[in-house]
């Protein structure tokens, strides 16, 4: 299951699974309707805002042997003229926080809540969220980007405590995040010129990337953050 299937980091994880003959079915959520040709593939909507959505569309995707990867790739940082990346603290806004946790931290965990009875129980199975090496607060030395970084600290909180009551219950789940690294998408796009070309990823390298480092993960790695590069993101 891929949810944030319309995002470019989604999109690209999603084209990569189908090129393989082991997946057997894939569930692409998203809140903008996207259009897969593929009959593997049960497209649904979801907004994370609205969490009578996550419940439907978990009701609609039960079957039977349960799910070997759950993978959230939904976020924002930015919308319209609306809602920027704050540079200093009197650009706080109580609104624009609320909203980035609303979709960075608390939609996340309402997946976690909603889609982790799915996972399959006789196997290794993966629950991850893309999170973001800014939501590191020991990693914070530039400052700025005050809800972005804070939304995505409480995301990685809220995968560290999942990831230990579904540790007790089930032993072969990983629950982790992962950083995918600077890629190229309407999320990023704003804030590229500040990198060289060598330092941005398309999403289809980003998305391999994180497939192969969850491919690697074991359970005992359960509740940390990863980097593309298969490296731990310490809190
Ligand atoms: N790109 C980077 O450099 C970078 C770096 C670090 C971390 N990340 C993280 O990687 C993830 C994916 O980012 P991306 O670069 O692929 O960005 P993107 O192309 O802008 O994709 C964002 C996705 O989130 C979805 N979304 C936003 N709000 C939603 C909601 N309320 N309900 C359901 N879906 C919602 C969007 O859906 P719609 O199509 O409906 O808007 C879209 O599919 C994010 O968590 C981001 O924080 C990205």
């Amino acid at each position: 299951m891929v949810i944030g299937a319309s995002g470019a980091i989604g999109s690209a994880i999603i084209r990569i699974l189908l090129t393989s003959s082991a997946t057997q079915r894939l569930f692409a959520l998203s809140r903008r309707s996207i259009e897969i040709h593929d009959p593997r593939v049960t497209a649904l909507h979801v907004d994370l805002e609205e969490e009578a959505s996550l419940a439907a569309a978990a009701a609609a995707c039960q079957i039977e042997g349960g799910l070997d990867l759950i993978l959230n790739t939904t976020g924002i940082l930015h919308e319209g003229e609306a809602i920027r990346p704050e540079k200093g603290l009197r650009e706080l806004d109580p609104e624009t926080m609320a909203r980035l946790f609303r979709i960075n931290s608390i939609g996340p965990a309402l997946v976690m809540k909603h889609f982790s009875p799915l996972l399959a129980r006789d196997r290794r199975a993966i629950m991850a969220s893309l999170s973001a090496r800014v939501g590191s607060i020991s990693d914070n030395k530039a400052g700025g980007w005050y809800s972005y970084r804070a939304s995505k600290a409480a995301l990685n909180q809220l995968i560290r405590t999942a990831s230990v009551e579904l540790a007790a219950r089930r032993p072969q789940v990983v629950c982790v995040g992962l950083h995918p690294g600077t890629v190229r998408s309407a999320m990023s796009e704003p804030f590229l010129q500040r990198y060289t070309k060598n330092e941005i990823f398309e999403p289809e390298t980003a998305a391999s990337s994180l497939l192969t480092v969850l491919r690697n993960l074991t359970p005992a790695q359960t509740g940390r953050i990863f980097a593309w590069d298969g490296k731990e993101i310490q809190p």
